[in-house]
């Protein structure tokens, strides 16, 4: 374990890296699993530490809108307008790929995801690792394929421990899921994912610059697997071991809750918060602190689709999701 406040420990974190090693790293979304995205060796070892089939592309991670158009084969409107807003933060942009990103990294796809993320420790590596002329860190969520994203390094190490070299703590996540992508390779812009940014003010940023967004059909939980142009919208994914219900009303859940219990099952009411930056905050931790607890069941609220509601809405009712 590694500290992101402590210069030696970063310094060991963009050595590891640069060296072709795994380090979890802290963002304001969740943990990632991080390599050297020019590192070709390192790469592989990050599907093989997750379990993640590796047609599943990563995103590149990096320190600025500079090095992000250097990965661009094609910079459209949309793109620069939301970097500029958003960057660094909790936004993804789905844009073609030039060859400076290894194809092993985006699964064989022509396009590349790219995020500059907003925690101190991750920019300070991504700086030191560019010098040393490192497009960027890939780095999926530091699960294990199909469970829930970390939000605390302590998250990592229960998943991870022992796959990887190094977990950089940098304390709990900000935001709480991960980020939003949206395709720029297209006008209008896309929203494959909903996540740490909101779609209305994507939509009212790309609007003050005469652009627009539309959301993807496949995003809320009923995704086909197949056609999904992000293969990690699976209808189920970051799911608890212990069976989810879901509901739209705090009567429903209070309805189902005493059912359960009446048919003699021990039941976990997952917390939840009116603020959906609040519920979208303590979400996975409240979920795996409900799957830790060994009931039958856990059963949630889905807020309203507002705000960050609706990536918390997109996360639950994937968790809930058959399996
Ligand atoms: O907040 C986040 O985005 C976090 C932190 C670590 O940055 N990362 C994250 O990565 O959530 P991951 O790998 O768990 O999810 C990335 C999603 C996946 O669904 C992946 O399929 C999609 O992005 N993706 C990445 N590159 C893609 C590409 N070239 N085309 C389509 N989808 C892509
Ligand atoms: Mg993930």
């Amino acid at each position: 374990m590694l500290g992101a406040d402590d210069e030696a420990d970063l310094a060991d974190a963009v050595d590891l890296l640069h060296r072709g090693r795994l380090v979890a790293v802290p963002t304001e979304t969740v943990y990632g699993l991080g390599a050297d995205a020019s590192n070709d060796e390192a790469v592989v070892s990050v599907f093989e530490a997750k379990g993640r089939p590796k047609t599943h592309p990563l995103i590149v991670h990096v320190a600025d809108v500079a090095h992000a158009r250097m990965l661009s084969r094609n910079w459209t409107p949309s793109a620069e307008v939301l970097a500029r807003a958003y960057w660094p933060g909790p936004l993804s942009i789905l844009t073609e790929r030039t060859n400076d990103v290894s194809p092993l990294v985006t699964g064989g796809r022509d396009t590349v995801v790219v995020r500059v993320p907003d925690h101190p420790a991750i920019l300070r590596l991504l700086n030191a690792l560019h010098i040393r002329g490192s497009v960027g860190i890939a780095a999926p969520s530091a699960n294990r394929f199909g469970s829930i994203s970390p939000t605390t390094a302590a998250h990592v190490l229960s998943d991870l421990d022992g796959r990887i070299d190094a977990i950089l703590d940098g304390g709990a996540c900000r935001v709480g899921v991960e980020s939003t992508i949206v395709d720029c390779t297209k006008e209008p812009a896309a929203i494959l994912r909903p996540g740490g940014v909101s779609v209305e003010d994507i939509s009212a940023c790309l609007a003050e610059h005469g652009l627009a967004v539309v959301v993807s059909d496949d995003i809320s939980g009923t995704v086909d697997t197949e056609k999904a142009v992000a293969p990690g919208m699976l209808r189920s994914h970051y799911a608890p071991h212990t069976r989810l219900l879901v509901f739209s009303t705090q009567a429903e859940v209070d309805d189902a809750q005493r059912e359960a219990e009446a048919c003699g099952k021990r039941v976990a009411v997952l917390p939840h918060d009116d603020d959906s930056y609040e519920y979208s905050r303590n979400l996975y931790s409240s979920l795996r602190r409900c799957d830790d607890q060994g009931v039958d069941l856990i059963i949630g609220l889905l807020p309203r689709p507002t705000g960050l509601g609706a990536a918390v809405r997109d996360r639950l009712l994937k968790a809930a999701a058959e399996r």
